[in-house]
């Protein structure tokens, strides 16, 4: 290894891919963005064209390396992490999607979790996959696209049912990661982090959990192998052909939140970080023991290196964050997403306005699938700058839902959070946050750790890093807020929060 070597990340998020290159300090020196089209062909659908992800996944490559003059040959492995649960089936033969994929907030297979949940089989599945049954996780998305992708759209000869085909292993199923995994190195293979949130994989054995395949009918012959998100076996090598022209070991993948919790060196029991994108996902590394949530979060897995044992996290899944403030943009009640901490400071307080954004439903720690978005306490003088407050409350308010269950949970009372994510720039949103959740708030200097999570697991398996203690020197604070608000005024606040919550559940019938 020389100095001007470095390792490479694809980030592929629910609203766009990015590739980011990072030096031994685990700095950036190349980083390109692109966006992908959201398609919503019915009302609670969301779906993603594949191709359109694997075409951008390689234009935001070579723009990041040509535009800061770097060769392909200087990467020494490359790391994949994603938008997780979002689902897809290609073809063996011709790697061509059998359909679009179905993203991790579509909401098409609702009433089928319905179904299993009247049926009691709810606890089952949460023993064994760590997850509270709902319509977000790979499985009712595998079985809709085995039940209803067009066989014809295979190219094949025979347009045998997408099913059979599957067992014969010529459709294969995958989640994002896999998919890019797939175009990089021609292999089938998903991590440990993004099998857990299929829902048909047991994190206690780490294996396809044979009953689940066959409650889904999804066939076992058309899974992914698992392997460890760091692997020094790797993943295999990009195909010079289509890649960059260059033989690059692809050596780490982990599903975006999972991402951010290595990137951020919670390395450790009780480390926790949240990361605010298009939703919020709060984890908290749980050591080698997968502990059972009693309050609606999720047991999922951390990250596992080539040889050791896997590091659970417990989880708080927020669905709708960032995506609420876009929202305001849709609707112009704002310009830009950077408006927002100029015209919430510009009042003191959000005048009694309470806004749920729950647009597909309530995750951790509610789990309502049919809970919608609501916006209460609206007065003849409430001003968009009121409305503005309220969705920045409301990110901090879910926060402080899935903190409560978390220290509840661990029963450990937790230190400074680190954060990071698009939304961590807004200082108003920081010192908000750590007021609602009455404890501090680290901003690391590095905020694009979903990237540098992938891309460290990637280069501890080439040997780029030596250690996690190298890892843990290289990250720095930029910012620490501590509450400012007086505790009584910010409970107050919160039970009005919490009554607005209760407005918003079982909404759709
Ligand atoms: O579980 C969904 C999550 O992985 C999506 O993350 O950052 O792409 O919105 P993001």
């Amino acid at each position: 290894m020389t100095d001007n070597t470095y390792v490479g990340a694809v980030d592929q998020g629910t609203t766009g891919t990015r590739f980011m290159v990072f030096d031994h300090s685990g700095q950036v020196v190349a980083n390109a963005y692109e966006k992908h089209e959201q398609h919503y062909p019915e009302p609670g659908w969301v779906e993603h064209d594949p191709n359109e992800i694997w075409e951008n996944t390689k234009a935001v490559t070579e723009r990041a390396l040509g535009a800061a003059n770097l060769s392909a040959d200087q990467l020494e492995a490359i790391g994949v992490t994603n938008q997780r649960e979002t689902t897809l089936l290609w073809d063996a033969d011709t790697g061509r999607p059998l359909h679009n994929a179905l993203v991790w907030q579509d909401r098409r297979t609702t009433s089928r979790i319905e179904t299993l949940q009247e049926e009691g089989k709810a606890g089952d599945i949460l023993d064994k996959t760590g997850l509270e049954p709902d319509a977000y996780f790979s499985a009712t998305k595998a079985e809709w696209l085995l039940n209803n992708a067009d066989p014809i759209k295979t190219q094949r000869a025979r347009p045998a049912d997408v099913r059979e085909r599957a067992s014969e292993g010529e459709v294969l199923f995958g989640t994002i990661d896999s998919w890019l995994i797939y175009n990089l190195t021609g292999n089938h293979i998903t991590d440990v982090t993004n099998a857990s949130r299929t829902m048909l994989f047991n994190i206690h054995e780490m294996e396809w959990d044979d009953e689940l395949c066959e409650e889904f009918r999804v066939p076992e012959e058309m899974l992914p192998e698992v392997r460890p998100s760091s692997d020094e076996n790797y993943y295999g090598y990009t195909d010079p052909d289509g890649f960059l022209g260059e033989e690059i070991p692809v050596a780490g993948a982990l599903g975006d939140q999972q991402a951010a919790l290595f990137g951020q060196t919670c390395f450790d029991a009780g480390d926790a970080k949240n990361t605010y994108g298009t939703g919020s996902f709060f984890l908290m590394n749980t050591g080698n023991e997968a502990v059972t949530s009693d309050n609606g979060l999720l047991t999922t897995v951390g990250f596992q290196r080539s040889g050791e044992p896997v590091q659970y996290a417990l989880e708080g899944s927020i669905f709708i964050t960032g995506a609420a403030i876009e929202w305001l943009e849709d609707m112009t009640i704002i310009d830009a997403p950077a408006e927002t901490e100029k015209l919430a400071r510009s009042v003191d307080s959000t005048d009694g306005v309470y806004f749920v954004p729950a647009f597909t439903g309530l995750g951790a720690p509610h789990w309502d699938q049919r809970a919608r978005g609501t916006l209460v306490g609206l007065t003849r003088g409430t001003r968009r700058e009121h409305i503005v407050r309220a969705t920045l409350e409301a990110i901090a308010y879910q926060t402080r839902d899935v903190a409560e269950a978390m220290e509840a949970d661990s029963g450990i009372d937790m230190g400074a959070l680190r954060v990071d994510g698009g939304a961590v720039k807004n200082n108003f949103l920081c010192q908000l946050q750590s007021d609602i959740i009455g404890s501090g708030i680290v901003r690391p200097q590095v905020d694009e750790t979903t990237a540098l999570g992938s891309a460290y697991a990637a280069g501890l398996a080439v040997g780029y890093w030596s250690d996690l203690d190298e890892l843990t020197t290289n990250w720095q604070v930029d910012r620490q807020f501590e509450p400012e608000m007086e505790a009584e005024r910010v409970d107050r606040r919160y039970e009005q929060w919490s009554d607005a919550v209760e407005r918003s559940l079982d909404w759709s019938g």
